[in-house]
């Protein structure tokens, strides 16, 4: 029997990116040995590290090894080190470029609390919380015209119809297979690519039939997540408002620590999976960083890039299993349980499986 085969581009890039991902590695060894497929992985420069080698943060090479994989897996990029080059080729460069160029317009960034972990969330008294915000992640002002005048500066936020009907109707799929409610958020008060979007939802509902959408405006949103976290399902929106809301989310969960993302464009393209989390420079090198949600990243990966549904649901089940434990990496420990370094909490997951 020839054994299945896939080929991944591993990114470590910057701070605690490669401690992460070296965990994350040995989490998909153990779960394909188990699930029967091999793993081919081509480690790749981005970043910081890209720039200190390179001089620019994204080179044609990592962009080509990366569009030839089934699926891309990043730790982090960016640090206090290359805070002061030049705008145009920061680290976060890597970032945007590795979105534009390999077409990822669909960022998946579920916020799960888990039991385990209830204590961290600040908020008084929540004990569930799983959203899914899916993110508009290849224009708006992210990519739109930017410069400077005589006396000022500008960003623009532009859509085309296009861009948002295909985002709006990624935001519908999701919804109908999780509770069918969809919240669309936006700043149409104020925005002309707000109403617009407003008009495409509204025109797509009808495919939709069985979602109940709602829409709230951005700031009432950011509100409204605070105080009626459990209410929410899945949430589509623009690339900007998806980011503040993705780290907002992220915070009531109580570990940032915690959370993956998946990064996907057409079907049959390869998807790039990541931590929500930054490179965190203050801990980098020490061991201690938490490699849940890169691990979990890859369990997105499994599911969404690779179709080996029943491996993410092992990693899924293998985290949850560690949590109930009790053991903690330093971010999430809160006096309670056992207080592990990465590796500890690696070697972990791998029993549980
Ligand atoms: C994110 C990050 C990036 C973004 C930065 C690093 C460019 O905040 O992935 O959420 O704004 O998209
Ligand atoms: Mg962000």
């Amino acid at each position: 029997m020839i054994m299945k085969e896939y080929k991944i581009a591993l990114i470590k890039g910057d701070g605690i990116g490669p401690e992460v991902v070296d965990g994350a590695v040995k989490v998909m060894d153990a779960v394909s040995r188990k699930k029967g497929f091999t793993l081919k992985y081509t480690e790749c420069l981005a970043g910081g590290c890209s720039i200190d080698r390179y001089g620019i943060p994204l080179t044609d090479e990592t962009l080509n090894i990366c569009k030839n994989s089934d699926a891309i897996l990043l730790g982090a990029v960016g640090g206090p080190k290359w805070d002061n080059v030049d705008a145009s080729i920061r680290p976060e460069k890597a970032l945007l470029g590795l979105r534009k160029e390999l077409g990822l317009y669909s960022n998946l960034r579920p916020a799960l609390m888990y039991k385990a972990l209830s204590d961290a969330c600040p908020i008084k008294g929540l004990d569930s919380m799983d959203v899914l915000i899916v993110r508009e992640l290849t224009g708006g002002i992210y990519f739109g015209r930017r410069g400077r005048t005589e006396n000022g500066a500008f960003d623009t936020e532009e859509y085309s119809d296009y861009e948002i009907r295909r985002i709006v109707r990624e935001g519908f799929r999701y919804a109908m297979g999780r509770s069918k409610r969809l919240t669309v958020v936006d700043k149409a008060n104020v925005l002309e690519t707000s109403r617009l979007w407003r008009e495409i939802v509204a025109n797509e509902s009808g495919n939709f039939s069985e979602v109940s959408v709602e829409f709230l405006y951005i700031d009432n949103a950011t509100m409204q997540l605070i105080g009626r976290p459990q209410s929410f399902d899945v949430i589509v929106t623009s690339n900007m408002f998806g980011d503040i809301l993705s780290d907002e989310a992220g915070q009531i969960t109580g570990s940032v620590g915690m959370l993956p993302s998946a990064s996907l464009g057409d079907p049959g393209k390869p998807g790039m999976y990541e931590p929500v989390h930054g490179s965190a420079p203050d801990i980098a090198g020490k061991g201690i960083a938490n490699p849940l949600a890169t691990i979990l990243s890859c369990a997105m990966m499994f599911k969404w890039s690779l179709g080996e549904d029943e491996a993410a649901q092992m990693i899924n089940s293998a985290v949850d299993t560690v949590l109930e434990a009790g053991l903690r990496t330093a971010d999430i420990y809160k006096g309670e349980g056992r207080l592990v370094t990465t590796e500890e909490m690696t070697s972990a997951v791998i029993e549980a499986l």
